[in-house]
């Protein structure tokens, strides 16, 4: 399935975007790795990944057709985690397209749809000498050939048809928040949150902590109080919260 670049880069300042479509490649972030680019944002699109991969090594599923999606930049401090801005992002990019509230917010970054995954945010960095790049990938299954019983695309929505109109809307709101940060990002993450007020369980090594959810600190990790009523924070590289697709 081809791209429209026309549409993808709508309203968007083209002295800061460089933008390269593929239709086949093996992952959009490690294109993002090998090249550079003398613009603010390097954008790679792929109509499919053969080597898509997801956090924790884990491998993403881009059959032709979905969005497979990396902005790379050089990092600034933006005082909210890029994770967590990225997931509200395109959270709002998606409900602003079908023009309804329907996804939700798993820590730190899954996007729920129906109580099953749509799609998922990798963010790596680069760090050398004079800089660091930071690359975001973003995975969102519009039309999957296979589904596993906790994942599941956006086909009832006619999703794949409007996948240029998405990224454009991603990416609109990806420079906005680049030039003007994302005033209380907090509120913004607790009310998408499909956590707020539950008991989770959490997976670290071989262990399962339980607890009530509390939210996200400054650096977005999750905030938990275990049975002992002690507050514990853990990093996104740490751990999992389990249960909740029923896997
Ligand atoms: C996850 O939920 O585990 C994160 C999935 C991230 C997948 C995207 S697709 C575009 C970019 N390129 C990759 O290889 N991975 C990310």
């Amino acid at each position: 399935m081809q791209f429209n670049e026309q549409i993808i880069l709508k309203g968007l300042n083209l002295d800061s975007f460089e933008l390269k479509t593929h239709q086949i490649i093996d992952s959009t972030n490690d294109e993002c790795k090998r090249i550079s680019s003398n613009k603010d944002f390097l954008v790679i699109t792929a109509d499919k990944q053969t080597k898509g991969k997801g956090r924790k090594g884990k491998k993403w599923h881009s059959p032709e057709g979905n969005i497979s999606l990396s902005i790379a930049f050089a990092d600034k401090d933006f005082s909210v985690p890029i994770s967590i801005a990225t997931g509200i992002i395109v959270k709002d990019a998606l409900h602003e397209v079908f023009n309804k509230s329907l996804i939700k917010l798993k820590w730190p970054n899954d996007l729920v749809f129906k109580n099953k995954k749509i799609g998922g945010i990798l963010v790596e960095k680069e760090i050398f000498a004079n800089y660091t790049k930071t690359i975001v990938g973003i995975g969102i299954n519009l039309e999957l050939d296979k589904k596993e019983s906790w994942w599941t695309d956006l086909k009832d929505l006619n999703g794949k048809k409007l996948r240029d109109t998405i990224i454009n809307k991603i990416l609109v709101r990806f420079e906005t928040f680049f030039n003007n940060g994302l005033h209380d990002w907090k509120i913004l993450w607790e009310q998408s949150c499909i956590h707020n007020d539950t008991e989770i369980s959490v997976s670290k090594d071989a262990e399962i902590i339980k607890g009530k959810y509390l939210g996200v600190n400054d650096l977005g990790e999750l905030l938990l109080q275990n049975e002992k009523d002690e507050v514990i924070s853990f990093s996104s590289g740490e751990v999992s919260i389990k249960g909740i697709y029923n896997k």
